[in-house]
């Protein structure tokens, strides 16, 4: 366990924090993440421990990525129970911002990615990645991290946060770690605590058609009845809604009709009422 565990709650201790770290030469990451966290969060604390001396995380709920409709106030908060699993896995500052000391009164500019944020998830959820993007950049900006970790089941986060860490000069090396699945294969998730036992069973769907259209593109299958099968897959499952079952570019995450180096399998629906994504390289 590292000798060292603090939290800091404003934008300037965060800086004065890792700066400090840096002067004394050692490279610092940092982990952003919204809390209630989960092996997958604690996979992301170790990917950073792999390129970086100390490692910091941040917890913060963004209002400003949540649509009016979605779990904001019902979203699981735990800074206790989060903070002793960050210590045990080896990350010793955390950010903990209170909503004023991330956006004051005041508070007026927002960091938008063209493009990227248009299709898939962002279709479904306007202004979400708007609002991911702009706390995202000052989390990088105060932190002065020489590394930011983010999960690959968020991939189209992942793209959209390495285009603006790039545009912006940031100097923030990007770093995507893989999906951490439970023993049954469902990505882990923030929000598979919403799932009665029954929703459960029906989600295993997801990362199930993934699979089998994975391994069917592999075998030389042709894209567009693969993804129309891991569709109905969903559909016959229980899901309540498909959103996409796409093949993209995982750069650009523009549609692909035929394999290619870099392609991704993505897809997103609802059970019950939640929404799951999961995602897989072809
Ligand atoms: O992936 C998340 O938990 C959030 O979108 C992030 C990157 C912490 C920004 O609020």
């Amino acid at each position: 366990m590292p000798a060292e565990f603090r939290i800091v709650r404003t934008p300037g201790a965060l800086t004065t924090a890792m700066e400090a770290w840096k002067r004394s030469g050692y490279r610092v990451a940092l982990v952003p993440t919204m809390g209630a966290l989960h092996a997958g969060h604690l996979a992301l604390v170790a990917e950073g421990l792999k390129h970086a001396d100390k490692v910091a995380a941040s917890i913060f709920v963004n209002p400003k990525q949540f649509g009016p409709l979605e779990d904001l106030d019902k979203y699981p908060r735990d800074e206790a129970g989060d903070a002793a699993k960050l210590q045990a896995a080896g990350c010793e500052l955390l950010y903990a911002p209170s909503l004023a000391d991330m956006y004051p009164p005041g508070f007026a500019s927002y960091v938008k990615v063209a493009g990227l944020p248009d299709r898939l998830c962002g279709a479904v959820r306007p202004g979400h990645f708007d609002g991911v993007a702009t706390v995202v950049s000052k989390l990088l900006a105060a932190s002065r991290a020489d590394v930011g970790v983010f999960g690959e089941k968020d991939w189209q986060q992942l793209a959209i946060i390495r285009r603006m860490a790039a545009d912006l000069d940031l100097g923030t090396r990007i770093i995507g770690a893989g999906i951490v699945r439970d023993d049954d294969g469902l990505a882990l998730s923030s929000r598979n605590m919403y799932l009665s036992v029954g929703e459960r069973a029906q989600a295993l769907a997801l990362p199930k058609a993934l699979a089998a259209a994975r391994e069917a593109l592999n075998g030389g299958a042709a894209v567009a009845p693969v993804l129309a099968a891991a569709h109905l897959a969903l559909a016959q499952a229980g899901f309540n809604r498909v959103d996409y079952v796409e093949l993209v570019d995982g750069e650009t995450l523009m549609p692909l009709d035929a394999v290619a180096v870099g392609a991704r399998l993505m897809a997103a629906g609802v059970v019950g009422t939640t929404r799951l994504i999961d995602n897989a390289a072809v």
